[in-house]
């Protein structure tokens, strides 16, 4: 079998151990002569996996008693709405940090249902760099702050978050959530869809604290509303089960591999082996993200032409490595090298880029 080295934004690749633990369970899940993807989600094996799932990610981060999970779907797109829908009360405002297009469109979201203004935006310098404390303008009374931790697109991300003071802190970590250890109880939501670090798409984890919905408005609709699902432990209505069961796989699977702090070892070592090629052929590829602000998640850069960065995704797709275009938004090229892409992936893309630079100087 040869695996695709999958530098793909998301959807994106995932540990084998979990594929093929799936591959081995499906055609009869533990005994039961059956695979999980047609079990009820009332079955005592699913509660099993569910309750697991939401259990690894409670020690992996090391949630208090007062911060919850939750399986959702609707992606985090669907956060930019329920966010505010919930948790800017009538007549008040949610402080937005704008780092690129998906705090804008959370941005967006919470004006259609709510009020939110931009406490700080990047947009002046392209994005290329997450605002400091400094330059935030926080209102005191907000809602609350929403930052994107990782900016998938641009390839920036926060290495230290802001402080907030009283104001509770929320951020979408949908493309860095546990790349590292940090402290998670100090926000009051974070939300993640799976797609990228920790699984399939078709679930959203949630990572609430609980004692915030004393505060949460009343009328919401059923589905759209964070106390149906805490109250329910994500159980309300049917839940993305499979998706949830492919999560609990990769958390295993990280857990074994170290935890978070081994994730963090590997992912620096990863992320600046890309950022020493930049340096070292700095006549040829070109990181427009400034050395602070980096991420080490999703790695951007660009090549002398438009050509050339066309050639280069095309001949590194034949020499066995996808998903290398940047977003259509911004052109140019993209690793995305999440917890699941091995350092064996990112040492062959370090060295294919040698050869194309020297091969097309
Ligand atoms: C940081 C970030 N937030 C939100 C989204 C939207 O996620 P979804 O497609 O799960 O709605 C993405 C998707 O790439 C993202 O990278």
């Amino acid at each position: 079998m040869t695996r695709t080295w999958n530098f793909y934004a998301g959807p994106a690749t995932l540990p084998l151990p979990a594929l093929e633990r799936a591959k081995a369970e499906i055609p009869d899940w533990e005994g039961t002569g059956m695979s999980v993807l047609e079990t009820s989600h009332r079955s005592k094996e699913y509660d099993a996996v569910h309750h697991r799932a939401m259990d690894l990610l409670t020690e992996l981060l090391g949630l208090d008693d007062d911060h919850q999970v939750l399986f959702l779907q609707g992606g985090a797109s669907l956060q930019f709405a329920m966010v505010p829908m919930n948790f800017v009360p009538k007549g008040g405002s949610a402080d937005y940090v704008i780092t690129g297009s998906w705090s804008s469109k959370a941005l967006k979201e919470a004006n259609i249902v709510a009020r939110g203004r931009a406490a700080a935006t990047g947009e002046p310098g392209g994005f290329t760099r997450i605002p400091g404390q400094g330059e935030l303008e926080l209102d005191p009374a907000a809602a609350y702050v929403h930052i994107t931790s990782n900016n998938t697109i641009k390839g920036t991300q926060y290495h230290d978050f802001p402080d907030t003071g009283a104001v509770p802190l929320v951020a979408d970590m949908s493309s860095d959530f546990l790349w590292r250890p940090f402290d998670a109880n100090r926000f009051h939501l974070i939300y993640a869809g799976a797609q990228k670090n920790i699984g399939p798409s078709g679930v959203t984890v949630v990572i609430l604290k609980k004692s915030w919905l004393e505060q949460a408005n009343d009328g919401i609709p059923t589905m759209l509303a964070y106390k149906t699902h805490s109250d329910k432990e994500s159980l309300y209505n049917t839940p993305p089960t499979f998706a949830i069961y492919m999560v609990r796989n990769v958390l295993e699977w990280l857990s074994d591999q170290g935890g978070l702090e081994a994730a963090e070892r590997r992912n620096r070592a990863k992320g600046d082996l890309l950022y020493g090629v930049f340096a070292e052929l700095a006549d040829f590829y070109r990181c427009p993200v400034d050395p602070g602000s980096r991420s080490y998640m999703n790695v951007v850069f660009r090549l002398p032409s438009e050509e050339l960065e066309k050639k280069f995704v095309a001949e590194a797709l034949a020499a066995g490595m996808c998903g290398l275009k940047g977003h259509r938004s911004v052109g140019g090229c993209r690793a995305s090298i999440y917890n699941a892409m091995p350092l064996e992936g990112v040492e062959v893309l370090a060295d294919f880029m040698r050869r194309f630079a020297a091969a097309n100087r």
